[in-house]
């Protein structure tokens, strides 16, 4: 019945309470009615949930379906009884107007289940961008023993005999569709050909950022990430994650023990070696907060900005997911990063032994993919954290500046940009526009979009990588600066100025813009200012009036509601204090 320190296990509450019989055969009887028997729930074995994100609406995910039985494998192997369980779903391609709105929803769901229900320790099924952030926000709210399983990435794609990678491809193709180099067909095709296998994104965007992550964090067994989801490795860690979870319920080990200040400063070093998605920053943030743990927007550009680039993976670089995997995954890239002194080697993990203890048994990468230290793809692989008179923060990602962008757009002096703004009141404006010549759009031009924050779109979408104009394609200009207070896809390599808070929707500076408005961006002083008097943007912010439309659906209503801003992590701000809930606030 007890934990190795003499605790009893929570799910004693509902199954073997001797002081009430009623609710005991209550809540028991019922769990019977599919095969279960009386000894397992009553012998004192740990009750796993196992929180299932995949389903056929959530295709990123679906494999994990397949994986269950072998994490259920698992647990009954460590002498454990797993209740799998469903959670909101999220498709990062699939939901409309964006998935964005669901992580803090899929997050909800996941409190309630581990609050209300008898488990001891959780596995959590984690891929598609948002489901890893979720279940990580949700583990670190109830604070139980608690372990990721990855689902892994899809096996690389390939079309005409070069890799075509998840989402970089989309935006590839429309820029060569845009320029009339294909039809609609090939780019159809191109685009297929990526989606290979089961698994999500094998790309370091989002899913595969932010499962590396994970991992470095210490919340998933070592080498857990880069396994494709293909491979019989990713069946064989599900096992073994299962059987590990019943172990971490014995020994108390929790979410609150392994995710601390030093595992969340891991994953920023982390982060830029990897050259993670522009969405790590607001998700790990989110995390943080709701285990309780200090991080802050600016602790990006601190602690990350001068850690190298490491990993050739696209989109900063050539490989896709297979490639990474092979050449060492995150803990090649971790051992690269401890050995050069970057890392908190005392930080604990899931396993019950430390980063340090971890690496020690991890042969060299291959450098092909995972460089050297010494030798990295970029010395500054992290993301500038800029500010200025029209926000507070914003974030840029480095690793995706190449020397012709340098060039062309960051050259007077090096690392400024002047020119002047175009301003998009929402991405269907953008789309209805982009290729008007009346907007005069140049190569002094920053394409700018509003409205598409937290509050604003709702859920901040991911729309700020704009294509330039087709004309401006056709003379080989692929990219232009771009900002906005929305998102931009992980899987992009467009270096734009994103996730700007305040956004317009509440005040925001960004809504006081108008096209043609004279604009510098300095990234040695990490200031972004609107060339105009103060006394012009306060007679602006005077006659400022909110452009919100209106809410489609209950959720988007209440999210609106109480959502914060991307660089305090878009959380639900009333949920983020009730921290350590089992403990703080009682079992129901
Ligand atoms: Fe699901 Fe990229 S769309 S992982
Ligand atoms: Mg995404």
């Amino acid at each position: 019945m007890n934990d190795q320190n003499g605790r009893t296990l929570r799910s004693r509450r509902w199954f073997n309470d001797r002081n009430y019989p009623d609710l005991t055969a209550l809540y028991t009887e019922r769990y019977l009615n599919f095969g279960l028997t009386r000894e397992e729930l009553q012998d004192g074995r740990p009750i796993i949930g196992i929180a299932q994100t995949g389903s056929d609406i959530a295709p990123c995910n679906r494999h994990h379906i397949d994986l269950a039985h072998r994490v259920k494998a698992g647990i009954r192997d460590a002498g454990g009884v797993p209740l799998e369980f469903p959670v909101h779903p999220i498709q990062e391609t699939g939901k409309r107007p964006t998935a964005a709105l669901d992580r803090n929803l899929q997050y909800l769901s996941l409190v309630e289940v581990l609050h209300g229900y008898p488990l001891d320790g959780v596995v959590l099924t984690t891929g598609c961008d948002k489901t890893t952030p979720a279940m990580l926000m949700g583990a670190a709210t109830v604070n139980i023993p608690a372990i990721v399983l990855s689902g892994g990435p899809m096996l690389d794609g390939h079309y005409q005999g070069r890799l075509t990678g998840s989402g970089s491809i989309i935006w590839e193709g429309r820029r060569r569709m845009a320029a009339g180099e294909i039809d609609y067909e090939e780019f159809m095709d191109l685009v297929a050909s990526s989606a290979t296998s089961v698994g999500h994104c094998n790309t370091m965007g989002t899913a595969l950022s932010m499962n590396s992550l994970a991992e470095a964090l210490g919340m998933s067994l070592p080498g857990c990430a880069a396994i494709p989801a293909a491979h019989r490795e990713r069946g064989q860690i599900a096992h073994a994650t299962g059987k590990r979870i019943v172990g971490m319920v014995h020994e108390n080990l929790r979410p609150s023990d392994i995710l601390t200040r030093q595992a969340f400063e891991n994953a920023i070093v982390a982060a830029s070696a990897l050259g993670a998605s522009t969405n790590c920053p607001p998700h790990l943030i989110a995390i943080a907060r709701h285990m309780g743990v200090e991080l802050k927007i600016e602790d990006w550009d601190r602690i990350g900005h001068d850690v190298p680039l490491l990993c050739d993976v696209q989109p900063a670089g050539r490989f896709l997911g297979e490639g990474f995997y092979h050449a060492g995954g995150v803990q090649g890239v971790l051992k690269e990063l401890h050995g050069a002194g970057l890392l908190h080697g005392g930080a604990m993990t899931v396993n019950g032994k430390t980063v340090a203890e971890n690496l020690e048994p991890v042969p060299e990468p291959d450098h092909e993919v995972i460089r050297r230290f010494d030798q990295p793809m970029k010395h500054h692989g992290g993301f500038a954290i800029l500010s200025g008179n029209i926000f507070d923060n914003a974030v840029m990602k480095i690793s995706v500046i190449d020397e012709a962008f340098r060039a062309r757009f960051l050259s007077d002096p090096p690392g400024v940009f002047t020119g002047k703004v175009v301003v998009f009141e929402g991405p269907e404006q953008y789309h209805e526009t982009i290729d008007d010549p009346s907007l005069g759009i140049d190569e002094r031009t920053v394409l700018v979009i509003r409205n598409v924050g937290p509050v604003g779109y709702p859920g901040a979408p991911e729309v700020v990588n704009m294509r330039p104009p087709a004309e401006l394609i056709k003379r080989g200009i692929e990219n232009l600066p771009t900002m906005g207070d929305g998102r931009q896809s992980g899987t992009s390599g467009s270096p734009s100025i994103l996730n700007v808070s305040p956004e317009a929707a509440v005040g925001g500076g960004l809504a006081l813009l108008k096209s043609g408005d004279p604009i510098r961006i300095d990234l040695n002083t990490r200031k972004v200012d609107v060339l105009i008097p103060e006394e012009e943007l306060q007679a602006r912010r005077d006659a400022w009036k909110p452009v919100i439309p209106p809410s489609q659906t209950p959720w988007q209503e209440i999210q609106r509601s109480m959502v914060g801003q991307l660089g305090t992590g878009a959380c639900l701000e009333p949920a983020t204090v009730y921290l350590n809930i089992i403990e703080t606030r009682g079992e129901a």
